[in-house]
């Protein structure tokens, strides 16, 4: 809505500007009803969280050691890489963080309808979905990888192997988009979850299933019968934190926070602390 002000106010101020330049020009005319001193500056978003108290972060928690759930102490929790760069922020921030778990592919319309302040889930900040929500600085670099069933490691050396297999990614991935791009005549199964995708490579309904590097990793750790493919996809699965748009303010304060944490190696360490944890039992 102060968008659509802000336009409405240029759009005058060049008319005036216009206006002004042909003085021997028809008048400019001031329409009736127009509000007549500017929209009062918005309180913002940074005021909002702070005012509350807590930042919201949403998250799609089947994606070890990025974000997953883990029993600690005998409760279930949400924990992982990007879990702890949330409390980072929470804490510069100087408010509580409160957890979302979602499905991947419903991040992007939470954060539209302000439901969560961020979203932290090892997300692309691609083109596509920069139309709807804006981006951070990516926080992490990884490459896409493919798991196989260690019965199968031999047949899948080379990307041209899985032509024509069944191949497996989470929805609303750039896995997704590029399985979907890269192996046309492959039969796609797209789920929800991660874990759901497994279980399928598992049961020999998919035979490979397309994932982050560190995220094919823990569960080939976790699955003795899964195999991480010796095979470079050359397509690269960097990571940045979603916010919605017109939070410039927010995104402003946490720019900085993350570009210290990648620099003072605190980001790697946070990934090695989070890979540990995702793969001991
Ligand atoms: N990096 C991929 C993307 O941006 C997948 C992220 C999936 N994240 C998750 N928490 N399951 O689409």
């Amino acid at each position: 809505m102060s968008k659509k002000l802000l336009l409405i106010l240029l759009v005058f101020s060049m008319l005036f500007v216009f206006g002004a330049c042909g003085k021997t020009e028809e008048p400019v005319k001031t329409p009736a009803g127009e509000p007549t001193e500017s929209p009062a500056a918005e309180e913002g978003k940074l005021a909002e969280i702070k005012a509350k108290g807590k930042i919201v972060l949403g998250t799609s928690a089947d994606y070890p050691p990025y974000e997953f759930h883990k029993l600690i102490d005998g409760k279930d929790e949400i924990v992982g890489f990007d879990i702890e760069i949330a409390k980072i922020i929470a804490e510069e921030l100087g408010v509580d963080l409160e957890i979302v778990d979602m499905k991947f592919e419903g991040l992007i319309a939470a954060l539209v309808t302000n439901d969560v302040d961020m979203v932290i889930a090892g997300m692309e900040a691609t083109e596509e979905r920069a139309e709807s929500v804006d981006f951070s600085i990516p926080y992490y670099q990884a490459n896409q990888r493919m798991v196989v069933r260690a019965e199968n490691k031999d047949e899948y050396k080379e990307p041209e192997d899985l032509v024509g297999k069944p191949v497996g990614a989470q929805k609303g991935t750039t896995q997704e988009r590029f399985v979907v791009e890269m192996y046309p005549e492959s039969q796609f199964v797209g789920l929800s979850k991660i874990t759901d995708l497994v279980l399928e490579l598992q049961n020999n309904k998919i035979d490979a299933v397309v994932l982050a590097e560190p995220v094919a990793k823990s569960y080939v750790e976790q699955n003795t019968d899964l195999y991480l493919a010796e095979i470079d996809l050359g397509k690269e699965d960097p990571a940045s934190i979603a916010f919605n748009k017109g939070n410039e303010d927010l995104v402003e304060a946490i720019n900085p926070i993350l570009e210290k944490i990648i620099n003072d190696g605190t980001i790697d360490r946070l990934m090695s602390e989070a890979t540990l944890l995702a793969d001991e039992e």
